[in-house]
């Protein structure tokens, strides 16, 4: 089984969310995945997803209500076999701690989507339409993630 860890900056809007989307499209492919969040910083550690993103989540038939915030750590480096960052910023922040001998994959998250699009924009400080906006890059980027992974390992 595939273990997949999607790293944004705080764990509370655009990796739980990612995480509660690919857990749900990936379940409805019948796809058994492991899947996680972590943010790179830790001013949330135990919160969780910010309301607006439970709400918008939530419209669209993801519950990520129980989700908690937390960390990214060096395990993770070894558990994971993709750490998937939703901007530049969280990869070269992922890339800047990388233990020399990890074997995981750290890419954008949104490499995997069929968008021009690469990076998934931070909504926190922004209206409600930036969640929305999450939301159908991150809905892209988990389709395109689970045609990645399936042909990988038919
Ligand atoms: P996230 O959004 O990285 O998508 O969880 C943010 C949440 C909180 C902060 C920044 C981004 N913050 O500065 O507290």
């Amino acid at each position: 089984m595939k273990r997949v860890l999607f790293v944004c900056l705080g764990n509370i809007c655009r990796s739980p969310a990612a995480e509660g989307v690919l857990r749900s499209v990936s379940r409805n492919r019948g796809l058994e995945l492991y899947i996680e969040s972590a943010g790179t910083g830790n001013w949330h550690v135990g919160d969780p997803p910010d309301a607006r993103m439970i709400k918008s989540a939530a419209r669209r038939g993801y519950d990520i209500s129980h989700l908690r915030a937390r960390q990214v750590e060096l395990s993770d480096f070894y558990e994971f076999d993709y750490l998937l960052a939703m901007d530049l910023r969280n990869q070269t922040d992922l890339l800047a701690i990388a233990p020399p001998n990890h074997k995981c994959d750290i890419r954008l998250f949104l490499d995997f989507a069929d968008t021009e699009i690469r990076e998934t924009p931070d909504p926190y400080f922004g209206g409600p339409q930036g969640f929305e906006n999450v939301l159908d890059l991150i809905e892209a980027g988990a389709k395109g993630l689970l045609d990645h992974i399936e042909d990988e390992s038919p």
